[in-house]
């Protein structure tokens, strides 16, 4: 079964909070959304293998550790989830990105795919998905779906703002996903909007509304 990890650092926490401030304007919550998913990364990452190589330092060899060449991607859905992109890539230049684009259908609240673009080899790559906000679960298992068709065999999901109804749906259809949050909030209203939450995370990252 897949796990839940909610990172309770403290900074991603402090930041989380201005996140979710309405009165938090458009420029400074794009930047807390690029910070913590950096710090996000950062946790994402703690078990990438490693390999020893020897190096020479301006004293003596040394026996030290490297990344092991693990292939990695990116992958946010759109809109919301190019928020999160700049902030990992800090932390894993290296990865592609790809590109999955889904919208809630305002009535039924199910996810229509208008978009999907992935790196070549989807097969050899360990996929990280990102989107700000995880709330009936639709978009997620939408992309997770979209991901697997087209051949790839591990997928992260990773997520500022999570409803228990949204990781439990993941975990129906996909039981073997691993889900990283910053914050399980308490529920849905009867729109489909996290409580608490942060209101619609598209709108406020590219203040559309
Ligand atoms: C938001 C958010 C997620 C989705 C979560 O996107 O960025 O993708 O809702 O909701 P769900 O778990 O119920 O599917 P939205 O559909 O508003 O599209 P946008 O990013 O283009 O604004
Ligand atoms: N999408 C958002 O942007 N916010 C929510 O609270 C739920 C879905």
């Amino acid at each position: 079964m897949g796990k839940v990890y909610v990172f309770d650092h403290p900074l991603i926490q402090h930041k989380l909070t201005y996140i979710r401030d309405k009165n938090t304007g458009t420029k400074e919550f794009r930047e807390l959304v690029d910070e913590v998913a950096t710090l996000m990364a950062f946790e994402i990452t703690r078990d990438l293998p490693l390999e020893e190589i020897e190096i020479d330092t301006p004293v003596t060899t040394a026996k030290t550790k490297v990344l092991s060449g693990k292939k990695m991607a990116i992958v946010p859905i759109l809109r919301a989830g190019i928020g999160m992109v700049d902030g990992v890539l800090k932390l894993i230049p290296a990865a592609k990105v790809g590109h999955i684009g889904l919208y809630r259908d305002p009535q039924t609240l199910k996810p229509i795919e208008y978009y999907a673009k992935l790196p070549a080899d989807v097969e050899e790559r360990d996929f990280i998905i990102v989107d700000p906000m995880l709330a009936t679960g639709g978009s997620a298992i939408e992309a997770i779906n979209s991901l697997k068709k087209r051949g790839a065999k591990s997928i992260k999901f990773m997520c500022l703002i999570a409803a228990p109804e949204g990781v439990q749906a993941i975990h129906d259809e996909h039981p073997e996903i691993d889900i990283y949050i910053a914050a399980l909030d308490e529920k849905l209203n009867d729109h489909g909007y996290i409580i608490p939450g942060l209101g619609d995370a598209g709108d406020r990252l590219f203040g559309t509304k």
